[in-house]
């Protein structure tokens, strides 16, 4: 089952200043292409993107995110943070919290942020991130921030090479009510508006949070890095970028940019 979604639905969610200008699409190839446009053309922090259906959304590493129409939140938020290109890191995971914040809120999901972009439940991803910038000089002159949420996706819905590692907050939440996608978005921009001033200045309370709500600290992982090679250790803390450390033998290794391949339990006494 779906939901309507509109500008005026979108406005009447609304919690706080982001938001407040709108372009909604009932169709549209990426919502962070239309965003990365406005950006260049003057778009004011706070604007966003939203779309009931995407033909060519985007995830990270150039691979392409599944779209159903009505199914899924999928949206852009642009912000204009005073940040240097290398702390952007940290954006991802203020979004992270920010969006953990929200659904828990609306449900009783205990959701958790897999590092670096993925909010998941019991393993399974529910919503990634995908934060492109444009930098003019050494700061970040725009940052669209997307979003994709698996809103009312079933089982059935899900591609069937993605079902294993794929959910949907009306899977997870079975039967029960699920949030409409307007008030969904409404709770997530308020709390990106919450946490933003922190998210661009030191960051501590936003990397405690999401310390706490993490699906990978303490536990035996293998990152992928950007250039094929993995990392095999245990996840330490994080940096005061967001970066991941892993400890690996004696010695501890800072991941920028990565993704965790496989995530293993660690029990009480250390055993794997
Ligand atoms: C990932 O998990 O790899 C990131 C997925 C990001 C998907 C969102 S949906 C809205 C926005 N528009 C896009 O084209 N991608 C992001």
């Amino acid at each position: 089952m779906t939901d309507d979604l509109s500008t005026e639905q979108i406005k009447d969610a609304l919690t706080g200043r982001f938001g407040e200008f709108v372009r909604f699409f009932e169709e549209i190839g990426s919502t962070n292409t239309e965003g990365l446009d406005w950006a260049l053309c003057g778009g004011p922090e706070g604007a966003i993107v939203v779309a009931d259906h995407q033909t060519g959304g985007r995830g990270r590493w150039g691979r392409s995110w599944f779209s159903a129409p009505g199914e899924l939140l999928q949206f852009s938020l642009l912000l204009r943070p005073n940040l240097s290109p290398n702390r952007a890191g940290i954006l991802t995971t203020g979004l992270g919290v920010a969006c953990a914040r929200a659904i828990r809120s609306l449900t009783d999901l205990a959701v958790q942020i897999k590092w670096p972009n993925d909010i998941v439940m019991d393993g399974r991803k529910l919503a990634g991130m995908l934060v492109e910038s444009t930098t003019m000089g050494s700061t970040i002159d725009a940052a669209v921030c997307g979003i994709g949420i698996n809103v009312h996706l079933s089982e059935d819905e899900i591609p069937e090479e993605l079902r294993a590692r794929a959910t949907s907050l009306a899977i997870e939440l079975d039967g029960r009510d699920v949030p409409d996608r307007a008030v969904l978005l409404g709770h997530i921009l308020g709390e990106i508006e919450a946490i933003y001033p922190a998210m661009t200045d030191d960051a501590t309370s936003v990397l405690a949070e999401a310390a706490g709500l993490s699906a990978v600290l303490g536990h035996d992982v293998v990152v992928r890095l950007a250039d094929g090679a993995t990392i095999e250790g245990r996840a330490e803390s994080f940096d005061d970028d967001g970066a991941l450390r892993v400890a690996r033998g004696g010695e501890v290794v800072t991941v920028h940019v990565g993704e965790i391949e496989q995530l293993r339990a660690v029990d009480e006494s250390g055993a794997t």
